[in-house]
């Protein structure tokens, strides 16, 4: 922890949330390069442009992953054991779970998500609609240990992680964020998880660089937030988005450019920014099935079956706990 960044926290009287959002947008505009973690691109209207980027013609991932899990759902609920407790890892909009609870005798279903107000909302939703279904909403950071609730001990676990979250972790992250899920989940688990496919480079590119510009409204708001929360004053009309496919690394760099030379101030501390200087927002890595399998075989899961599109764009995979 940079200690200077906790003595401005603590000298501006933050909550602890926000103590925390400060403490890494200082110490990630220190760095060389410069960066922002992509889990604070999601305040309310980060989170309402990305509801808006599922819908959009060029982002593929989310209609191919809903009509994978639509085409499939009996051979998905297959691997579900009748009776069991599905645990989502970061439970937002319940469209995808709801494909699922249609095909399958659940006992629980678990939503897991760091905005306990939204998890609520969306838990008594699905009580009413669900009625013999139990619903446990645990509010906890699902990318570290957490507890499940005591009511589902005796229950087969099943772990549900769409939306290809995963490929905004590091391979090191994602490695750990599925041992963390094996352990959590318990002996004998199972797990369905989204993940995105490499593919060619002109599809991802327009994928996160759409014509209506809502990916840049997305990337560009995390500076709005930073203004808004922190008392920034980034000049955000002097930023542009730029996503640009790395094929060696396969993934896709989200970055916001300085389009000229300046300051900024946030907390008292001051950022210079050159022409052309770069903060690197977020990475999506892609997979191939092979690379994907080897990451779930080296964090204690084996590959049971994998579900794609025709397109071969987007895989849903059915893990079981190696053990
Ligand atoms: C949430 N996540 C899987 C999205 C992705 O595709 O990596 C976030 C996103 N960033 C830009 N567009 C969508």
């Amino acid at each position: 922890m940079n200690v200077h960044a906790t003595a401005l926290a603590e000298t501006h009287h933050l909550d602890e949330p926000t103590s925390a959002f400060a403490q890494d947008v200082i110490e990630d505009l220190s760095r060389a390069p410069k960066r922002l973690s992509p889990k604070y691109f999601y305040d309310a209207a980060g989170s309402e442009l990305f509801e808006q980027i599922t819908v959009l013609p060029e982002y593929y991932p989310t209609r191919t992953e809903l009509s994978i899990l639509r085409d499939h759902a009996t051979a998905i609920s297959a691997i579900i054991p009748d009776g069991a407790a599905l645990v989502e890892f970061g439970a937002g909009a319940t469209t995808k779970v709801r494909l699922l609870l249609g095909a399958c005798r659940l006992s629980a279903y678990v939503p897991v998500d760091i905005s306990g107000d939204f998890l609520r909302a969306q838990a008594q939703a699905l009580r009413t609609d669900y009625p013999a279904l139990r619903v446990y909403p645990v509010t906890a950071d699902f990318t570290a240990p957490f507890e499940l609730p005591e009511a589902v001990g005796n229950m087969p676990k099943v772990g549900f992680f769409p939306g290809s979250t995963l490929g905004n972790f590091e391979p090191g992250e994602a490695c750990t964020f599925l041992k963390n899920a094996r352990a959590i989940l318990g002996q004998g688990a199972r797990m369905i998880i989204g993940v995105d496919l490499e593919k060619d480079e002109r599809t991802l590119y327009e994928a996160y660089n759409d014509r209506a510009g809502i990916t840049a409204r997305f990337n560009l708001n995390v500076l709005h937030r930073i203004n808004r929360e922190l008392g920034g004053d980034f000049d955000v009309g002097a930023f542009i988005h730029r996503a640009i496919y790395n094929r060696d690394r396969h993934r896709i760099e989200m970055h916001l450019i300085s389009k000229k030379a300046l300051t900024a101030e946030v907390l008292g501390q001051k950022f210079s920014f050159r022409p052309g200087e770069s903060i690197h927002t977020e990475n999506s890595y892609k997979y191939s099935i092979e690379r994907f399998a080897l990451l779930a075989r080296v964090s204690g899961w084996r590959l049971l079956e994998t579900w794609t599109d025709r397109e071969g764009m987007f895989s849903v995979h059915a893990l079981a706990s190696a053990d």
